[in-house]
């Protein structure tokens, strides 16, 4: 195609209206034709390494065709069926099994949703559901973290701790409360003689359950590394601490693992890493590396036992369309045989150390703040003065499109550059991105 072409598209694209959209940011959008591997190609001709593997989704990368083929085959057979009452199909049901306990064990149900968004919505109606049926209606309240993101349902919306998400939606939605993330570069809590920065946060957690009343508070929902909120990773006191206090005050403990899931960060799931285990576990997105729409809930088999023995009026009212999906659940299940094949988390680790180290050597740059990673999921953090630490987004923007010229794809989030390559990437494709990243930032010094 031409570059004619590609003006007439842009153009037509204007029909539809974007996420997140403001013409600003939309002006001149890169028209994507094919995949490949780690390489989008473009209708004008350029080839970009996706550093961020989409969304964060596209862990086996693209253009698989074992993938295509899943889909197709079981499109032939059975798209779609109901999944309500009184029906069920055989990807589901298989897929349902292949993840009972994978992420962590006693999580052996699954609720399947189209996306993370969809999954937290659940996840909070469930904490609902089972605090009602373990007769304590009055605990509803979700605490979670400033600079999360849960999604963009209005329950999503509001759980997610960016304000620039909510600015144009409110009122706020009731029943969401936001503490402090043990973020180590910038930790804005107050932190108490002799105290790290992991106690520090999870004592903010303590006392927000004191504050709001144990017996309003249904449940705490953090990512295990913050993902938009500019890929923050945890010290490693704060999450069993976290759960400490949850088992102490009866709230349940969720877990959003749509971008850590799926060996993401060196494990199949984040919470590993510190030997806690979630309540309810949300995913999405690398369950098939984004060839088809599916995400979901998986619950203990404590909260499963409390649907089990409901009467007929306390029943979990709750479900989509498109739960259980026959289609998605089929690509589902061909790229879990993939993540599994190629060990996934191995390559995370491998090739993640890969990716933080080469980072770590433009720490010499005088606006990179922080440089930080966690399997194949970095950060990088740009300011105006190491010494200040004060945030340059105008920079990092800078540094994002000079890399994209340079056929680099990174997320600018706020002065924090993303990235989060497919984990199919090899070395010399790691070594690139360090490459081109590298020269972006030369040529903005
Ligand atoms: C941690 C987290 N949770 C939830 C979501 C929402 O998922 P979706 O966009 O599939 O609705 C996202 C999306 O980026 C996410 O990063």
């Amino acid at each position: 195609m031409t570059k004619q072409d590609t003006a007439t598209w842009i153009e037509k694209d204007k029909r539809q209206l974007h996420p997140v959209y403001h013409p600003k940011s939309h002006a001149n959008p890169l028209v994507i034709e094919r995949g490949e591997g780690v390489w989008l190609h473009t209708t004008d001709g350029q080839k970009i390494l996706d550093g961020m593997a989409g969304l964060w989704n596209v862990n086996a990368g693209y253009g698989r065709e074992e993938l295509a083929k899943a889909a197709y085959d079981q499109m032939k057979d059975l798209a779609f069926t109901s999944n309500f009452s009184g029906m069920t199909n055989l990807p589901s049901i298989q897929l349902a099994d292949k993840l009972a306990g994978f992420a962590y064990e006693g999580l052996n149900t699954t609720f399947f949703t189209s996306g993370g968004s969809e999954a937290n919505d659940s996840a909070f109606k469930t904490a609902r559901y089972y605090w009602k049926r373990k007769g304590k209606p009055g605990k509803y309240i979700v605490i979670a973290r400033k600079g999360s993101y849960h999604g963009i349902t209005l329950a999503a919306t509001f759980a997610t701790g960016l304000e620039k998400y909510q600015t144009m939606f409110g009122p706020a939605m009731d029943g969401f409360v936001h503490i402090h993330a043990p973020n180590p570069y910038r930790y804005e809590g107050k932190i108490n003689a002799g105290e790290t920065i992991g106690q520090a946060a999870a004592r903010e957690l303590e006392e927000a359950i004191l504050r709001e009343g144990q017996d309003t508070v249904a449940a705490f929902i953090a990512e295990p590394v913050m993902g938009v909120g500019g890929v923050i990773v945890p010290p490693a006191d704060y999450f069993p601490l976290v759960r400490a206090i949850c088992d102490k005050y009866e709230v349940l403990f969720i877990a959003d693992e749509v971008i850590t899931g799926f060996g993401r960060t060196g494990e199949w799931f984040a919470l590993k890493h510190w030997n806690v285990k979630p309540d309810i576990l949300a995913f999405a997105k690398a369950i098939t590396s984004g060839y088809a729409q599916l995400g979901g809930i998986q619950l203990s088999d404590e909260i499963r036992g409390t649907m089990e023995a409901a009467a007929e009026s306390e029943a979990y009212m709750h479900g989509y369309t498109y739960s259980g999906h026959a289609m998605a659940c089929a690509v589902g299940l061909k790229n879990l045989e993939i993540m599994e094949r190629e060990e996934f988390p191995k390559r995370a680790r491998e090739l993640g150390k890969r990716l933080l180290d080469g980072l770590k050597t433009l720490i010499e740059f005088p606006f990179v703040g922080d440089v930080r990673g966690l399997g194949l999921v970095c950060g990088v953090e740009i300011v105006s003065s190491k010494e200040t630490k004060a945030a340059d987004p105008a920079m990092t923007m800078k540094i994002f499109k000079a890399a994209q010229e340079r056929g680099l794809r990174t997320r600018p989030l706020g002065n924090i550059l993303a990235f989060s390559p497919p984990l199919s990437i090899t070395e010399d494709e790691v070594d690139e991105i360090i490459k081109r990243l590298g020269a972006a930032m030369d040529g903005v010094a």
